[in-house]
C-alpha cells in the first residue's frame, strides 16, 4: 500500500513490517531515510518515520504490522539538546580521549532508541563513535548474554542498534546482570579499553533495564565509578532513578534526566524471549556440530572440566548404592571434587550428595552437576588473550575421550577455552531451560 504523510509529522511503523520512501524527505531518528532504501522493521519493534516534506511510502504490513500517525515528531526536542551539549565535550577533549555518555532507565524507556540517536548526531558531525550494548538481556549488537562493541563513524548512520556489526564482546552467558555482577564489570571496562584504543572520539553506553533496587543501585553505582562517565543521561519514568542519581551527582558527575518516552512501544516478557530467540539464531545460523579436546580447549566454569583424578570405583560405588544416582565422571583436585551424575538433581539432592561426598572429599569444596545441566547449554568461546570468539551450545562431553561436542558458526581452530552460560537453548535460539549450578 502507498501512504502520505505531511511534513512535520511521523509516521510509526509497527513490525512485522517492510517500508520504503518514493517520494519526499525523512529521517529515523536523525538517520537520512533515502529514497527507494528499503528498511525491515521486526516484530514487536516500532520505528518512527519522520517527514521533513511530503512524503509517499510504500508499506507491506507482516504479521502484527501496523501504522499510526502522529502529528508531531516523536523525539523529545531535549534529545537534542543533550546531544549537542555532549558534543562540545566530544569536541573539547578531541585528541586526548573519548568522551563517554552512560544511558541508563527502566526497561522500555527509549535507552536504545536515545542511544541510536545520539549516534546519528555525532556522526552528522564526523565523530567516530564506539557503541557498548550493555544492556546482556535485549541486547542488540551482539547476541543475548554477550556485552557486545560495535565501532561507527562518516555516514554510518544506524536505524537500529541491531544494523552495527559487532567489532568485540564479552560473554556474560546470562540474560540479566544479577549474580554476575562481576562478569558485567570486566566486560564494560574491557569494551570501554578496545575503543580507547580504536582511537574512538565517543563512547555511548546502553545498559539493562535493571535499575529498581538495592542491587540494582549497587551495580549502576559501581559500573559509574569503574567508568566515570563524562555524561549519565537517565530516562526516568516517574522519581524511580533518584535514589541511584542523587549519589552519584553528590560525587560530581554529571546527569541529565530525560523524561522516558511516551512513544516507546512496550514489550511483554514473552515479547522479550521471542526476541531474543530471533538474536540467538541470527548468531547461531549456518553453525554446525564440532568436536574439541578437553585438553586443547578447557571448560571453565567455577570447576575445570577436564582436570584432575577420577575417583576409585570402589568409592564411585559406595556413593551411587548411597544416593541412588549414576555417576558419570568424577574428578578430584587439591581443593575441589566434581561430581557429574547423569539425571537432573534438585537443590536437596544436591546438598544430599555433598553431605555424602564429604566423607571421601577430605575437605575439599564438593561441586555437583547433572549430564541433563550441561546438555545445550550456552557457551562463550574464548581465543587466546582472552579475545571474544562468539557463542556456542555444549552438546555433550565425552568424559573418556576427553572431548565435547558444541554446535557453533565459529572456527574451532580459534577456540582456546569454553566458558559456561546458565541458558539452554536449541539450535533456533529458542531458550528452553536455565540451570543454576554454574556458578
Ligand atoms: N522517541 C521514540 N519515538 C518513536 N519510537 C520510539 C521512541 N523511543 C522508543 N521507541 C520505540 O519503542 C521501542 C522500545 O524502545 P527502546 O528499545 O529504545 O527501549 P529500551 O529502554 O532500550 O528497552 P529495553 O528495556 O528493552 O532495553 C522500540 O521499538 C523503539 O523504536
Ligand atoms: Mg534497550
Amino acid at each position: 500500500m502507498f501512504q502520505e504523510v505531511t511534513e512535520g509529522h511521523t509516521l510509526v511503523l509497527e513490525g512485522a513490517a517492510r517500508a520504503q520512501i518514493v517520494e519526499g524527505t525523512a529521517e529515523i531518528f536523525g538517520a537520512p531515510f533515502s529514497l527507494n532504501e528499503q528498511i525491515v522493521v521486526q516484530r514487536f519493534k516500532s520505528l518512527p518515520i519522520e517527514a521533513l516534506t511530503p512524503i509517499k511510502l510504500e508499506i507491506v504490513l507482516g504479521t502484527g504490522g501496523k501504522i499510526n500517525i502522529i502529528e508531531k515528531s516523536t523525539i523529545s526536542p531535549l534529545w537534542k539538546k543533550v546531544g549537542e551539549e555532549f558534543s562540545l565535550k566530544v569536541k573539547s577533549f578531541k585528541n586526548k580521549k573519548p568522551a563517554t555518555m552512560m544511558v541508563i532507565g527502566d526497561v522500555d524507556s527509549g535507552k536504545s532508541t536515545f542511544v541510536i540517536y545520539q549516534t546519528n548526531l555525532l556522526l552528522k558531525q564526523n565523530f567516530r563513535v564506539g557503541i557498548i550494548d550493555a544492556d546482556i538481556g535485549q541486547s542488540n549488537i551482539g547476541p543475548p548474554t554477550v556485552i557486545a562493541l560495535g565501532v561507527v563513524e562518516k555516514g554510518n548512520f544506524a536505524k537500529f542498534l541491531s544494523q552495527i556489526k559487532l567489532k568485540d564482546g564479552y560473554f556474560i552467558g546470562h540474560t540479566s546482570p544479577n549474580r554476575v555482577f562481576h562478569r558485567v564489570m570486566v566486560g564494560v571496562k574491557k569494551m570501554v579499553d578496545t575503543v580507547i584504543s580504536q582511537n574512538c572520539d565517543a563512547i555511548i553506553i546502553d545498559t539493562t533495564g535493571f535499575v529498581r533496587g538495592m542491587h540494582a543501585r549497587e551495580l549502576k553505582f559501581q559500573k559509574a565509578s569503574l567508568i566515570t562517565p563524562d555524561l549519565i543521561v537517565a530516562l526516568p519514568k516517574g522519581e524511580a532513578l533518584e535514589s541511584l542519581l542523587e549519589p552519584l551527582e553528590l560525587l560530581g558527575l554529571k546527569i541529565e534526566r530525560v523524561p522516558a518516552s511516551e512513544n516507546v512501544r512496550s514489550r511483554s516478557m514473552e515479547e522479550r524471549k521471542e526476541l531474543r530467540k530471533m538474536s540467538f539464531a541470527k548468531h547461531l545460523l549456518g553453525g554446525k556440530i564440532v568436536k574439541l579436546s578437553l585438553d586443547k580447549c578447557p571448560l571453565i566454569t567455577q570447576f575445570n572440566v577436564g582436570v584432575g583424578a577420577p575417583l576409585s570405583r570402589e568409592v564411585i560405588s559406595f556413593l551411587e548404592e548411597k544416593l541412588s544416582v549414576k555417576i558419570l565422571h568424577t574428578a578430584l583436585t587439591e581443593e575441589v571434587l566434581l561430581i557429574v551424575v547423569r539425571d537432573k538433581v534438585r537443590m536437596g539432592d544436591v546438598s544430599e550428595i555433598v553431605f555424602h561426598a564429604n566423607e571421601v572429599s577430605e575437605g575439599r569444596e564438593v561441586i555437583v552437576s547433572s549430564e541433563k545441566d550441561l546438555e545445550n547449554l550456552l557457551v562463550g568461546l574464548f581465543g587466546v588473550d582472552f579475545e571474544y570468539k562468539g557463542i556456542g551450545i555444549l552438546k555433550s562431553i565425552d568424559y573418556e575421550k576427553r572431548n565435547l561436542t558444541l554446535y557453533t558458526r565459529e572456527d574451532p581452530k580459534e577456540v582456546s577455552l569454553i566458558q559456561l552460560g546458565t541458558v539452554q537453548l536449541l539450535e533456533n535460539g529458542e531458550e528452553i531451560g536455565k540451570v543454576s549450578t554454574v556458578f
